[in-house]
């Protein structure tokens, strides 16, 4: 019998072509809600699916899910409950590596944009409110010198150190909010001797900007609360480019209301697409709307990684990124 795919949300066309090739493949017209979803998932229609993050595969879905396994079109996977599948036998895969450049990039012009206050800036133009230079007009923050500090030092973390670096910041980390684990020099590589590792109290107390790289796990939703808003500086900016639950919006959004920090440049939010009352009115933000991977060949890279973990699960072959690997090995 032909192998039978089922996509809930188109992705781009290079990763399509490769389900093509392999099988018969289903897209959904929109993005279907849970109930839809979890019934096309046990229908035993599908050997694989291909999800998006906006896609619960939870643990009661997974139990009734007559699937082999599910390929997240993400780099992250928190919308899936690997331990769920891993105990149903259900492979699970993502897409890394790819989108570490275009998401350390968003990170980067997070930083610039709220320093130099870019959306009060443009929005001054548009509005026909720019009547000529002047010497004090939307002064901003200078980034060389500042100190960065990035919670979490894997792969989009070091690329974001890397660009910081090269902008003059003085780059502080802790790997593993809100624990510790030494990382060695070695492990350092390109970045011994030009980054520091401090404890997870010392990066909120010292940074001028706090940039989050974490996933979202239990141990780092609310990673960012109101005790962490009142131990930063007061001049601080929150950069988050990971999940939008690592910080809870709405002490982010008191504090930025009453002066706590200085402000915050967002990719992520807490109940996307829906922000916190307060927050859209706040004029010391940059909100994007989850970019941090969307450049043309980055998402064809994510489309083809996709596509070859899910004919990988449906040949029953190893995935060339598995995330339950147990199980793909
Ligand atoms: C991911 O891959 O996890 C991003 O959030 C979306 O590209």
């Amino acid at each position: 019998m032909a192998i039978h795919f089922l996509v809930t949300t188109a992705i781009p066309e290079p990763g399509l072509q490769l389900l093509r090739d392999a099988g018969q493949v289903t897209v959904l017209a929109e993005p279907p809600d849970y109930g839809t979803l979890a019934a096309l998932c046990a229908s035993g229609d599908f050997d694989v699916v291909l999800t998006q993050l906006r896609d619960r595969m939870d643990a009661p879905l997974l139990a009734a899910a007559r699937v082999r396994g599910v390929s997240n079109f993400a780099v992250g996977y928190n919308n899936i409950d690997v331990d769920a599948a891993t105990r149903h036998g259900i492979l699970v895969g993502n897409t890394p590596g790819v989108l570490t450049d275009a998401t350390a990039d968003i990170a980067m012009l997070l930083i610039l944009g709220t320093a130099r206050r870019v959306v009060e800036a443009d929005r001054l133009v548009r509005d026909g409110r720019f009547s000529g230079w002047e010497p004090e007009l939307l002064l901003g923050r200078d980034v060389s010198g500042a100190v960065l500090g990035l919670a979490g030092f894997g792969r989009i973390a070091r690329a974001t150190a890397r660009r910081a670096l090269g902008f003059g910041m003085d780059v502080l980390f802790a790997p593993r909010p809100p624990g510790d684990r030494h990382v060695s020099d070695d492990e350092l590589g390109e970045f011994a001797g030009k980054v520091r590792q401090v404890t997870w109290n010392e990066l909120v107390q010292r940074s001028d900007f706090l940039s989050l790289h974490v996933p979202l796990t239990d141990q780092t939703r609310h990673l960012v609360d109101d005790d962490v808003l009142q131990r930063m500086k007061p001049e601080a900016i929150l950069i988050n480019t990971a999940r939008g639950p690592v910080v809870h919006e709405a002490a982010l959004v008191e504090a930025l209301h009453s002066g706590t920090i200085a402000g915050a440049g967002l990719d992520v939010f807490e109940d996307e697409p829906q922000l916190t009352p307060g927050l859209a009115a706040l004029p010391n933000t940059v909100l994007l709307p989850h970019i941090g991977s969307a450049t043309v060949p980055v998402r064809n890279e994510m489309a083809r990684l996709s596509a070859l973990n899910a004919v990988a699960i449906a040949e029953g072959r190893v995935l060339p990124h598995a995330v339950n690997p147990l199980l793909g090995a």
